[in-house]
């Protein structure tokens, strides 16, 4: 039986650790804000902004939510963001994605100044990440690093196979798991025999998007398997795994809900401190 990777239990540590540093920032007069655009009203991303301005709450960050409408245009959605680059109390931007189809996101994203990039998805820090430079970096793929070694998980030499190649999950998650020197794969929906791939992964990471795409039959036994796919079956959030199947063949699992989507939030806020404190500096 496979141990949990308990996201809720890591997210509560990092989150106590990161409202000393808010409060440690406090007490030298500095607070530390966060933007966050929303445009449209796409209920999935209203649920996620939601808990990344409760996260805030809790740890005493000012959050901001500018709840734009479907047709808001790109330039006013530059418009915002370039207000807010100047805005000296807000430390970091994140613009929900995606964008209604009428905007182009890559675009918005570079509008974006680097050093506020929290969700580290401007090309700049994109760069750095595949360049090996320091940057920030992107929120679910340093969660997922941070719960492989936080439970201990060998990575060195490792083979790990990314399922998904989107920029905010797969590409980023490999860039790390590369830099950890694990063997990297990323599959894809046109890659051919997509378990002949996992079933050599030590370390397995789904980010598809599809319920019980993972079955029991494509994992090794004793991988850790990282489930970041989020899908909501009649009223019930399940990941991309077959958990109660994997579980038994699996050494590591993380679960969803409680697996990985709390440590994005996590890693949010970590980002966001670190931006308040290189501006302090
Ligand atoms: N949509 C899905 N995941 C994310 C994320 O981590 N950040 C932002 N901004 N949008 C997302």
């Amino acid at each position: 039986m496979a141990i949990l990777l308990d996201g809720n239990a890591m997210a509560a540590e990092l989150m106590a650790g990161l409202k000393q540093r808010v409060t440690a920032l406090k007490c030298r007069g500095i607070s530390v804000g966060l933007a966050v655009i929303l445009v449209g009203d796409d209920p999935a991303s209203q649920i996620y902004v939601r808990s990344k301005s409760k996260a805030c709450e809790k740890l005493g960050i000012q959050s901001e939510t500018f709840q734009l409408p479907e047709r808001t245009s790109q330039t006013e959605l530059e418009a915002l963001i370039q207000s807010l680059n100047q805005d000296k109390h807000i430390d970091g931007i994140l613009v929900q994605l995606p964008l209604p189809d009428h905007l182009d996101e890559a675009a918005a994203l570079r509008k974006i100044s680097p050093k506020k990039d929290v969700d580290g998805f401007h090309i700049e820090n994109a760069g750095k990440l595949f360049t090996g430079q320091e940057g920030v970096t992107a929120c679910t793929p340093k969660g997922i690093l941070y719960m492989l070694k936080a439970a201990g998980i060998p990575l060195e030499g490792k083979e790990a196979v990314v399922i998904g190649r989107s920029n905010i999950v797969g590409k980023p998650t490999a860039m790390l798991l590369m830099k950890e020197n694990c063997t990297v794969t990323i599959c894809h929906s046109h890659t051919v025999d997509l378990a002949a791939h996992t079933c050599r992964a030590d370390i397995l990471v789904t980010a598809v998007g599809k319920a019980g795409f993972v079955t029991a039959d494509m994992v090794k036994p004793g991988a850790a398997v990282i489930d970041v796919g989020i899908n909501r079956i009649e009223n019930k959030v399940v990941g991309d795994v077959d958990f109660d199947a994997v579980e038994q063949v699996a050494g590591y699992i993380s679960p969803v809900p409680g697996g990985v989507g709390k440590m994005t939030i996590s890693m949010l806020m970590e980002n966001t401190v670190e931006a308040a404190e290189r501006k302090a500096r």
